[in-house]
């Protein structure tokens, strides 16, 4: 829906979009921003919402914009709200200040927010819905996804070998991936709420779950580190170190650690692994997006990259497959897995394609890493996730 809007909507709601983008990624609130312009088309007041529990947008642009907002237009990256939370109705505080005329894109998905256009309409104020609705929405994803499932959005990052090992017989898998698929890997965690593991990955591995720069030191994100299942961790365990926040789950059912997230303002999942754990959320029709590096390397045994999913027949085939061959080096690749995956949200855009990572180093991590192909398309060893 994009009738009614001009040149100078456009350019306005483009602003609008580019400070939402300011906001937090990983949040329980949506990015979204504003700008209110005066009666004769001068930006007077702008803002963006920097996260839960700081003001609204359209409030940060209204104080800025002052008497300038009577008679004037607002654009929003998402509609108004209507409701109560930790700060007051925007519809109401637009109307308010005197602004005539609403501009928003995305309608509210949240049915405790929904509402705002029709009240600004009843308050005899002009609306126009939809304009740029899906540069919005792909602002705001996982949070989409998280406010019309009820549940987080859950990401599986899978690091694997071309016959879709996840760690050597002996149980390593620190070389699997190199440094430009770990890097990316970081980005990842940094724009979610929630890295998730199961007490097998966490006991073999002791992965730090942190978010991190090239150099080691930790990003200003702090992901909620979770570990799921019933055994004890050593207090030992790098999870456990305090350096940011982490949590167990014991139990052993998706739902139920979903929801228990859900209560912790989590609205994207990281999900890590193992590969016991991730068919649990495969068969539980709890996996929304995969994203896979793909070593150009061959194991021939160890653990398979996903447990059992209960098929016993070919099926269906996949639904979409993309990938990355550069014509020399590691190959990385984004696919989806033939297992069937819950319903995406309307309109989102599929799981990002990793980098191609740079040329091929030679290993330095494991004393003997196994044989795979030719050295020239072996990946770099990494340090521990
Ligand atoms: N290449 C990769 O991308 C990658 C990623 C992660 C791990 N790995 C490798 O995977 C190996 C570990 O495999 P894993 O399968 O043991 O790891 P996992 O999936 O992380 O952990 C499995 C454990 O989680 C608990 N659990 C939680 N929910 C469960 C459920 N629904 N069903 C069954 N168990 C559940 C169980 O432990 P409790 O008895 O404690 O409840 C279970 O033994 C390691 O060698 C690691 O290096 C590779």
């Amino acid at each position: 829906m994009q009738h009614g809007h001009t040149e100078h909507d456009l350019a306005a709601m483009r602003a609008a979009l580019t400070l939402a983008a300011r906001g937090p990624v990983a949040n329980p609130n949506p990015r979204v921003g504003a700008v209110v312009v005066d009666r004769s088309g001068q930006t007077a007041g702008a803002g963006f919402h920097a996260g839960a529990g700081t003001p609204h947008a359209e409030v940060v642009a209204l104080d800025e914009a002052g008497d300038a907002a009577l008679g004037g237009t607002a654009y929003v990256t998402l509609e108004p709200c209507s409701h109560t939370g930790r700060t007051g109705p925007c519809s109401e505080a637009l109307v308010a200040a005197g602004v005539t005329r609403v501009v928003f894109a995305q309608t509210d998905p949240d049915p405790r927010a929904g509402g705002g256009a029709d009240r600004l309409r009843a308050a005899g104020v002009e609306v126009v819905a939809g304009l740029l609705e899906g540069d919005a929405e792909s602002l705001n994803r996982s949070w989409t996804f998280a406010v019309t499932h009820g549940r987080p959005m859950v990401t599986w990052k899978i690091a694997t070998t071309l016959d879709g090992r996840s760690a050597a017989a002996d149980g390593t898998s620190r070389w699997i991936t190199g440094e430009t698929a770990q890097a990316d890997v970081h980005d990842l965690r940094a724009a979610c709420d929630a890295i998730l593991v199961g007490t097998g990955t966490a006991l073999a591995d002791d992965p730090s779950l942190t978010a991190r720069h090239p150099d080691g030191s930790l990003r200003a994100a702090t992901p909620l580190r979770v570990v799921m299942g019933r055994r004890d961790l050593p207090p030992s365990a790098q999870v456990l170190d305090g350096s940011s926040p982490s949590v167990q789950l014991r139990t052993h059912d998706p739902s139920v650690a979903l929801a228990a997230l859900w209560d912790k303002d989590i609205r994207h999942v990281l999900l890590e692994g193992g590969p016991t754990l991730a068919a649990a959320f495969v068969r539980a029709g709890l996996l929304d997006e995969v994203v896979a590096y793909v070593a150009p390397a061959l194991l021939g045994s160890g653990p398979s990259s996903v447990g059992d999913l209960g098929i016993t027949t070919t099926p269906t085939p996949y639904a979409s497959i993309s990938r990355t061959s550069p014509p020399s080096g590691p190959t990385s690749a984004s696919a989806r897995p033939c297992a069937p995956l819950s319903a995406p949200p309307p309109r989102r855009p599929p799981p990002p394609t990793p980098p191609p990572p740079p040329p091929p180093s030679p290993p330095t991590g494991p004393t003997n890493p196994p044989p795979t192909l030719p050295p020239a398309a072996r990946s770099s060893p990494h340090e521990p996730a």
